[in-house]
């Protein structure tokens, strides 16, 4: 499938994945969708990127699923298609995924942004869940995504009211890791991604899966997987090359054996 809803590029080890629905603000449609989880699949089968930027443009990451494209839906359409089981591909992404979010990040596009591993949000980005103005609810996680990131009750009063929060609010209620100013968006997601893809590849994805179980399990399961993960790295070379890179005092060159 050409890719006319998105762009892609790499830079190094950096696969970015920019939306590009200029005139519906980048609304998720079902073409869109296709493009972006394909996009991912190729990233991930390419052993050069270590890690990934998913970003919009300036006035929108996304204003959410395509309205237009959803309005004369059935629900008998809608369930057997499983409409939204498409969406679960980019959570299932293995790499490290990143979200540069400038502008409107709302219902849908605020749900693929929490599938990402983390969000790193301009001061212009504005993130809701508005889906109950339009007679629904958010259907693409937002219900227990924005639950766990953001509290109870603040998930409440975002779903229930569909009032948008600043980039300011985001970062004090957890949604977001980082807000920087519109014009350094993509340098602070790059130099992120490109941290990130320098580690080790082994003890990042053991890391990014402890981290997700935290959500999955109880806690002591939790702490018994990451204590078995912890234990498996080192049967890798870069834990050799990463402490004795320590000792020496020189930095490590990880080759992901
Ligand atoms: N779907 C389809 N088209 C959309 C869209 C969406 N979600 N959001 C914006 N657009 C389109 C508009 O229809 C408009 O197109 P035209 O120029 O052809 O009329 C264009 O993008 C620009 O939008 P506006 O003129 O509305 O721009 P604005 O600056 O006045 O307002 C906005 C911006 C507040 C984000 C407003 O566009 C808006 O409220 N959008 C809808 C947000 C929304 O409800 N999202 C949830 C969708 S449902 C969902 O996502 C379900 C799920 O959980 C999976």
């Amino acid at each position: 499938m050409a890719h006319d809803c998105i762009v892609t590029e790499t830079d190094g080890p950096v696969g970015v994945i920019r939306l590009n629905r200029p005139d519906a603000l980048n609304a998720l449609n079902a073409r869109l969708i296709a493009q972006l989880t394909g996009a991912l699949e190729a990233f991930e089968a390419d052993a050069a990127i270590g890690c990934i930027v998913l970003t919009g443009s300036r006035k929108a990451f996304a204003a959410g699923a395509d309205i237009a494209e959803m309005k004369d839906r059935t629900w008998p359409q809608t369930w057997l298609e499983d409409f939204l089981s498409r969406w679960d591909a980019i959570a299932r992404t293995r790499k490290p995924l990143i979200a540069a979010v400038s502008g409107y990040c709302l219902g849908g596009g605020c749900e693929v942004a929490m599938m990402c591993d983390f969000i790193i949000a301009s001061e212009s980005a504005r993130f809701g869940q508005p889906e109950i103005r339009l007679g629904i609810i958010p259907g693409a996680g937002g219900t227990q995504r924005l639950t766990r990131a953001v509290g109870k009750a603040r998930a409440m009063d975002l779903i229930l009211t569909g009032r948008m929060m600043d980039a300011a609010e985001a970062l004090a209620s957890g949604l977001v890791a980082r807000v920087v100013p519109d014009e350094s968006l993509m340098d602070e997601a790059m130099s992120a991604a490109r941290m990130i893809a320098g580690h080790g590849r082994a003890a990042v994805l053991a890391a990014r899966e402890a981290v997700n179980r935290a959500f999955e399990v109880p806690l002591q399961e939790g702490l018994r997987f990451e204590r078995r993960m912890f234990y498996a790295l080192f049967a890798t070379a870069d834990q050799k090359e990463g402490m004795a890179a320590f000792v020496q005092k020189r930095k490590p060159r990880f080759t992901g054996g």
